[in-house]
């Protein structure tokens, strides 16, 4: 650990940012938001309350941690000296943001020297805030959560009575593959849920609301503070074939399930997209 970096204060500056961003985005959504730009494909939006979110979270970093790098999505792309680095989301859910769905988030990750140590992702209309510090355990609300279900007692659920996450890309080709993939998985589980937030489904996933997620394509700002927020619960998050998770594909879940779920998707080749 560099000196003068503390990941429990990286986390208190994260959570304050994250519960900021999440009151500007709720106080002052204009009631005729509409898209300031798009990205990867025309369903992939910006709003300018993206811009807005993402610009306060990077002020309130550089204004204590000057010498930080930032990811940001964006657009924020800074270098820094420090050896922290700070991974946002500053709306994951913005197509649920636009449509005035509750279900969308503020996601912060921090990492030192390459390795995510802090992470938050605060979702301001379900009143839930997610923390964790690695090694520490992951948190709702400051209340310790696991990452089992209600229905698993504690044990690896089987693939048959699973509730699965997962999401699709915005670009038609993959999502066609995603598609037959999804119809093919729907008569092997319990059901299949599309929340439209990784961060939140990541979540989900750490206290026990799904029993998995998977998807192609979510990106580091997606993954970062969820992926360590899953796995503080317990869960195992990783790519196919002992992979990492990134944005090739990114499956999690309790162990045993984790397993199960990999293997249907490596059986059906699922990191393609055609
Ligand atoms: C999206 C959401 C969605 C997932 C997409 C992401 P954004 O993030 O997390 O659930 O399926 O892959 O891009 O664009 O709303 O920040």
């Amino acid at each position: 650990m560099p000196e003068n970096v503390n990941p429990k204060d990286l986390l208190e500056l994260a959570v304050r940012l994250a519960d900021e961003a999440g009151r500007l985005l709720v106080q002052e959504r204009p009631r005729d938001l509409g898209v300031a730009d798009t990205k990867s494909s025309p369903t992939d939006i910006v709003t300018v309350m993206d811009q807005r979110s993402e610009k306060l979270i990077v002020e309130g970093i550089l204004a204590e941690r000057p010498d930080d790098a930032i990811l940001g999505e964006e657009g924020s792309d800074r270098q820094g000296t420090s050896g922290v680095r700070w991974v946002i989301d500053p709306i994951d859910g913005t197509v649920n943001y636009l449509y005035e769905i509750p279900l969308w988030g503020v996601s912060i990750g921090v990492e030192v020297d390459g390795q995510t140590v802090a992470g938050v992702v605060e979702i301001p209309m379900l009143r839930e805030t997610f923390t964790a510090l690695r090694g520490d355990g992951a948190y709702r609300n400051g209340e310790a959560i696991r990452a089992y279900s209600a229905q698993s007692e504690g044990k690896p659920v089987p693939l048959e009575r699973a509730l699965i996450a997962t999401g699709f890309g915005y670009a038609a080709r993959r999502r066609a593959v995603q598609g037959e993939i999804v119809a093919d998985l729907l008569p092997r589980v319990r059901d299949i849920r599309r929340g439209g937030s990784a961060a939140l489904d990541l979540c989900s996933v750490a206290c026990g609301r799904v029993d998995g997620y998977f998807e192609r394509g979510a990106k580091p700002w997606d993954l970062s503070a969820g992926a360590l927020i899953a796995q503080e619960a317990g869960a195992k998050v990783g790519g196919l074939y002992g992979a990492a998770a990134s944005d090739e594909m990114t499956v999690a879940a309790a162990e045993g399930l984790f397993e199960a779920l990999c293997g249907f998707l490596e059986g059906h080749d699922a990191a393609r997209d055609s």
